[in-house]
């Protein structure tokens, strides 16, 4: 670990519109509309830095492809959140001691009404044709996709209550719905799984289900008939929140390693618990995908073997220091049988890997392919891909390059799952310029290579918008 990706974690103050980079190599005709993605682009304000990589200024970045030529822009989300941290107030959401989740905490405490944070810094989504930056506070912010220009807080319309949220929505192109989830403290806390048909922007609870914690649930997944969350003993615990020393939603999680993992796998239909098996305890942010398989349900993820990642993501223990040495995260598949409640488990990857994806295509279909984050290169971070069938992978990386969440998109024309581009940015630190990487996603040889006109701090996640003609 040399600490040269701690450039990752500098704030970013420079603002492109509409830029032309210089790109090696050549982009194919064929990819044509967007890539948005979000992340924290700003840690400091009023001499103070945040204490969580989570905490960062909302900063949307725009990669526009059209017939080979790309263009590049960034700005940041003017939210209540900017304007208190332009003023020198600094607000967070996660692990910092001002407002943002802890206004979740005073209300937990208060049991009054939630003032989240609008500091929308985790994803975007395309909802009800307006397009919508996202974070795990039920607030979230609309932008114009050409300008990046911040269009002010969208709202469901519908009164689904909700504490505590996912940024993580499950775009499923082939029942024309999103699925979504929040989670509501109190006495009997609980999971709302709810679906947002196309062209509404009403959400209809599927299922809601008695919370055990309740847990920190990052994301889910669905296949064609179930939607499927997994519930580590990462619990928010609002007796800690009661405790007046506790700053910040991270001050909220507790590490229970002698509860066990419950998966709940629900009928998208019927809303009906089908299975909730459990196992060992594990941590989850990420999942990679889920279909059905005959009778069972074949789930992938990221498993962490605790919850030690959350809290060594924070720039107290980042700065100067770059990634922590914790457990990486594994790639594994799991089998679960409704009839026998039950789930096996099987690593399918041996290296670190984060950040997974599919196609877009394949979302709650079976899948062949996942594409990650490789994540313990020695002063790299590179891409992976995985065949799921025959575990064999094929892996890119480069010294001092850090490879953020790629994003496979197949070619229009194309059949096989893996005839298309994987899309992914990647800071070089020597260099401190961000690149945006378009590889073959067969092979991943490397087709063109742009370069920024910055370093872009290390965003979360985003979501390819293909042009619509
Ligand atoms: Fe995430």
């Amino acid at each position: 670990m040399t600490g040269s990706e701690t450039v990752g974690f500098r704030s970013l103050t420079d603002e492109r519109d509409d830029y032309s980079p210089p790109v090696e190599g050549s982009i194919p005709a064929w990819l044509s509309g967007t890539l948005i993605r979000n992340g924290p682009g700003l840690f400091e304000a009023g001499g103070r830095r945040v204490n969580h990589w989570f905490d960062g200024l909302a900063m949307l970045r725009r990669y526009s492809f059209d017939d080979g030529e790309l263009r590049y822009s960034n700005r940041f989300l003017r939210t209540e959140a900017y304007d208190e941290a332009m003023t020198g107030r600094l607000t967070g959401q996660f692990g910092t001691d001002t407002r943002g989740w802890r206004r979740i905490l005073d209300t937990v405490r208060s049991f009054g009404l939630p003032e989240p944070t609008d500091n929308a810094n985790v994803h975007v989504a395309k909802i009800d044709g307006e397009f919508v930056a996202l974070t795990e506070a039920p607030r979230r912010v609309a932008f114009d996709p050409d300008t990046l220009e911040t269009r002010g807080g969208f709202a469901f319309a519908d009164d689904l209550t909700e504490h505590i949220t996912a940024a993580h929505l499950v775009d499923d192109p082939h029942r024309e719905e999103t699925i979504g989830f929040a989670t509501q403290f109190g006495l009997s806390p609980q999971y709302h799984i709810y679906r947002v048909p196309s062209g509404s922007r009403r959400r209809e609870v599927i299922a809601s289900l008695d919370a055990r914690g309740p847990a920190y649930i990052h994301d889910c997944s669905v296949t064609d008939s179930h939607v499927v969350l997994v519930e580590s003993p990462l619990v928010l615990s609002v007796l800690q929140a009661l405790n007046p020393f506790s700053e910040g939603a991270i001050d909220m999680l507790q590490w229970q390693p002698d509860s066990p993992t419950r998966l709940l796998v629900v009928d998208r239909d019927s809303g009906n618990l089908v299975a909730d098996p459990t196992f060992e305890a594990t941590f989850c942010f990420h999942h990679v995908n889920a279909y059905r398989d005959g009778r069972e349900i074949v789930l992938d993820l990221i498993e962490f073997p605790n919850s030690e990642i959350v809290g060594s993501l924070s720039l107290s223990a980042l700065d100067g220091k770059g990634f922590p040495d914790v457990p990486a995260g594994r790639l594994m598949r799991y089998r679960i049988d409704p009839r026998a409640n039950s789930v096996d488990r099987e690593r399918l990857y041996p290296g670190g890997m984060e950040l997974p994806r599919v196609p877009r295509g394949r979302v709650g279909r079976e899948h062949r392919y996942a594409y990650g984050q490789a994540t313990d290169r020695e002063a790299a971070n590179g891409l992976v891909k995985v065949d799921c069938e025959t575990g064999q992978a094929i892996e890119w990386w480069e010294r001092g390059v850090y490879v953020e969440e790629p994003i496979p998109i197949q070619r229009p024309a194309g059949d096989a799952e893996d005839d298309g581009v994987v899309v992914a940015t990647a800071l070089d630190v020597e260099a401190e310029r961000t690149l945006l990487l378009v590889f073959d996603a067969a092979t991943l040889t490397v087709e063109a290579r742009a370069t920024l006109p910055h370093a872009e701090p290390f965003g979360f996640h985003g979501r390819f918008f293909p042009r619509e003609d």
